[in-house]
């Protein structure tokens, strides 16, 4: 008996219970890459199964030993290897021309779900330096770079002791998540730890190092927020860095920027704060109003207000 297969953005075609997935396609003239012939050795026939796996053949021995070493999802599958056994299927090819063959074929020495992408919940974590600029001015280009690793290096220790993963810096600043390996309790606390470390290291450093030898001291601005993102890789060829997308991440960077605003070191989204088992204290808590929210968003400020602060604190303290 007759059944169909959607693939997904193409065309629904009909498939019988003794055509391979592949085989039906190719046969309504869907362009489906198959490099090993569909001996279920090279993957580029791989589909998404976005409905109905239920209907489809438990995975054969071919697909079980390729999927082993690929670590491919539940959802992936071989067309080559995949026969229908219901209505109700639908596929979305993953490789669909040469640009994704290079992607997904070049770089299998990549987690298969990093390609691919997943939504994961994380602890995403902003700083950023503030006053660099008075300081790029007075100083040497040689002093600007060495003070800028020396800082750079003091966050990177930190992040790394609390296990959290830095995923792109820009400029004076840089972002790093937490939970990629953990629980999102765990990964709040380390990243609430990370940011507590820095600006302990940071005054350490700056009575030692800053204020001696160049009558100068550095002050950070830290935002904590943890959300639903999508964990991924957009690099093709040059960069294979994680990238993690979505709202909360814009969230967690407003957040960051916000504390000068608010006068405050370190602000974390109070979503985050709930989940930590010994909250530090937080001397006030504020609403924000962020772009794209309908209700102002709650916000707890546990680091300390700036000593160097120019600007006093708005009156109201909801930001638009
Ligand atoms: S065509 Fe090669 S694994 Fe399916």
């Amino acid at each position: 008996m007759p059944y169909h297969v959607h693939f997904n953005g193409e065309k629904v075609v009909p498939i019988d219970e003794k055509q391979t997935i592949l085989q039906a396609s190719l046969a309504a003239g869907i362009p489906h890459y198959h490099a090993c012939g569909g001996k279920g050795e090279c993957t580029t026939c791989r589909v998404l199964v976005l409905q109905g796996q239920e209907q489809l053949t438990p995975p054969t021995s071919y697909e079980r030993a390729i999927k082993n070493v690929k670590k491919f999802p539940d959802n992936v599958r071989l067309a080559c290897q995949s026969f229908v056994q219901g209505e109700g299927v639908e596929v979305r090819r993953l490789i669909r021309d040469e640009t994704d063959r290079y992607i997904f074929i070049d770089s299998n020495e990549e987690s298969t779900k990093t390609v691919m992408g997943e939504r994961r919940k994380l602890a995403l974590f902003f700083i950023d330096i503030r006053s660099f600029t008075p300081f790029i001015e007075s100083n040497l280009p040689f002093d600007v770079i060495h003070i800028m690793r020396r800082i750079f290096a003091l966050f990177q220790n930190a992040i790394t002791q609390y296990g959290g993963e830095i995923i792109d810096t820009a400029g004076d600043g840089l972002y790093a998540v937490y939970g990629l390996n953990s629980s999102i309790k765990k990964a709040t606390e380390a990243a609430v730890l990370t940011g507590l470390k820095i600006l302990a290291d940071l005054r350490i450093f700056n009575n030692t190092y800053m204020r001696p030898y160049f009558n100068h001291t550095f002050e950070v601005g830290i935002g904590v927020h943890v959300g639903k993102v999508i964990v991924g890789n957009v690099g093709i060829g040059l960069s294979n860095n994680l990238t993690v997308m979505g709202f909360p991440v814009n969230i967690a960077a407003r957040l960051q920027a916000c504390t000068k605003e608010l006068n405050n070191s370190f602000v974390i989204s109070a979503i985050a704060y709930r989940l930590l088992r010994n909250p530090p204290y937080a001397v006030s808590c504020s609403y924000l109003n962020l772009k794209g929210v309908s209700n102002a968003y709650e916000v707890m400020l546990i680091g300390k207000p700036y000593e160097n602060n120019a600007e006093k604190p708005l009156p109201d303290t909801r930001l638009s």
